[in-house]
């Protein structure tokens, strides 16, 4: 079952990110024993409160004991039932709600419990089986049919299978089915130290989870040939051979046009996915690339470039520091009379989707003017293959003085 696209924030280990509630269960193919022994074993093996073990499973297997798998469904509700029908195991969690040492309430036994069925999601997961925890079911039903005790917390109702065929899913689960995944920002429920405090990732990790998880051809700001704005550009101010700096080269496209045309090219990114993605575009190619892993912001590099192409990268800083420290490593990577190709998102772009930062003409002259000159900008817009997407664009030639 291949990954759905996801708001990841950070890279994570790609059993948490191929675990996801899919509608679609095979009908057909059971969970063998030794598989669902499995996911028991791994829920076994959950963290509690004092080490009480507060779950407790009904697990229901249509091939084995269809009279007790149907009481389970019947209790789901109707929209559950839908798509619960097709999975061949279902298994209720329930809680014991007190310590069994001094009878006391156990406060932390749905907190357990749930660790508990989360072992077991992810278990499966590892397995190549699918699950989907439910908390829409009658729980007054399931207690008298399973016989389960009234002390006893019922939380949950999972469905287990394999991986079933999309196309029979009716249209309302196909589209959850196949819409991006979405999840709140880390620093929207994380707090650094006490309440509210915002916690913050460290941008770059953002960037190599977008690497990871999108093919380059779907990344939507993928341009498999040089960017036409950079093309006339190097027309206009007639330059042919030159050492150029590729900077947030994501992929490597523009960087090997540029090394295609007999440019000498360098090239840097934060995302090591994206430079061992680029290395391997270049080795296709047959071109010479120095590729490597930089974070613009703290950079090694050194040399004085002919050519500086930032496609995309300016536009990602939304302080004003970050601005300014990348104001100074440009000016210093630069050769006097050297030339940065810019291309950001324009100001005039509302669209949510896209980088902080978004200039017009005089926001670049402003901020730029002590160190380049502006030569020429227009108006634009970034486009790509894989969106159908062409946010505006601004394009700007600046001279470094
Ligand atoms: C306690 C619990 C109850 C849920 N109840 C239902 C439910 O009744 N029906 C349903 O379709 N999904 C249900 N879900 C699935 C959630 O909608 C799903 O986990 C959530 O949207 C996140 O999506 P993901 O699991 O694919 O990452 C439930 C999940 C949990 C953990
Ligand atoms: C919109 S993408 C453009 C990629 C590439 N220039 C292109 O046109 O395909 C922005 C790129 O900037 C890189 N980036 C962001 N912040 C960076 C930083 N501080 N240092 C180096 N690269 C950075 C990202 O990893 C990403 O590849």
């Amino acid at each position: 079952m291949a990954q759905r696209r996801m708001n990841l924030q950070v890279p994570i280990e790609a059993l948490f990110a191929r675990r996801w509630s899919t509608y679609a269960f095979d009908t057909e193919k059971p969970v063998t024993r030794e598989h669902l022994a499995a996911c028991l074993e791994a829920a076994r093996w959950a963290p509690s409160c004092y080490g009480e073990q507060p779950w407790r499973f009904v697990v229901a297997d249509r091939f084995e004991d269809e009279f007790s798998w149907r009481q389970i469904l019947s209790a789901l509700v109707e929209n559950n039932q839908l798509w619960a029908k097709n999975a061949p195991v279902l298994i209720v969690a329930a809680a014991e709600a007190f310590f069994t040492s001094n009878e006391n309430p156990n406060r932390w036994a749905e907190y357990d419990t749930g660790q508990a069925v989360m072992s077991l999601c992810l278990q499966a997961t590892a397995l190549g089986l699918m699950t989907h925890q439910m908390a829409g079911f009658d729980a007054g039903q399931l207690q008298t049919s399973l016989q389960i005790p009234e002390h006893v917390h019922i939380m949950s109702v999972t469905a287990i299978g394999h991986p079933g065929n999309i196309d029979n899913l009716e249209e309302v689960f196909l589209s959850r089915e196949l819409a991006p995944r979405n999840r709140k920002a880390i620093s929207e429920f994380v707090y650094n130290g006490k309440w509210r405090n915002d916690w913050e990732v460290a941008s770059g990790l953002g960037w190599e989870a977008r690497y990871q998880e999108t093919a380059a051809e779907q990344l939507p700001w993928y341009s498999p040939s040089l960017d036409p704005d950079i093309e006339q550009a190097l027309h206009s101010i007639s330059l042919t051979s030159a050492h150029v700096l590729d900077l947030g080269c994501g992929v490597g496209t523009q960087s090997v046009a540029l090394a295609k045309r007999g440019f000498v090219v360098s090239a840097c990114d934060i995302s090591s996915s994206a430079i061992a993605e680029a290395g391997k575009l270049a080795e296709r190619e047959g071109v010479q690339i120095d590729f490597r892993v930089e974070d613009i912001l703290q950079s090694q590099l050194s040399g004085t470039f002919d050519l500086i192409i930032d496609r995309g990268v300016f536009h990602c800083f939304s302080d004003e520091a970050d601005r300014s420290v990348y104001l100074t490593m440009v000016a210093r990577l630069l050769k006097p009379g050297g030339i940065l190709l810019l291309k950001c998102f324009h100001k005039t772009e509302t669209h949510q989707e896209g980088p902080p930062g978004r200039y017009d003409e005089a926001d670049i002259e402003r901020f730029f003017s002590g160190r380049f000159e502006l030569i020429r900008s227009k108006t634009s817009s970034f486009s790509s293959p894989a969106s159908s997407f062409s946010p505006k664009a601004l394009f700007c030639i600046l001279r470094r003085r």
